[in-house]
């Protein structure tokens, strides 16, 4: 699945999609725990986890 990467992925920490690529790319953040865990997207609300996934697998996917 696509998604433009200037788009707001979490409004609680005000993360693009780009945001989180970076993130996991920089950190080597290799699964949704992990993404949770150490950037804390996610744990606010929560109504982004699917779209966090969306990104995991967009990039593993990829990778
Ligand atoms: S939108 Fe990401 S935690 Fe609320």
């Amino acid at each position: 699945m696509s998604y433009d990467k200037n788009q707001t992925l979490c409004f609680c920490f005000d993360i693009t999609y780009g945001d989180l690529e970076k993130k996991i790319k920089d950190e080597k953040l290799k699964s949704f725990d992990d993404v949770l865990e150490k950037t804390k997207i996610g744990l606010a609300c929560g109504a982004c986890k699917d779209d966090i996934q969306i990104v995991i697998d967009n990039m593993t996917n990829t990778l």
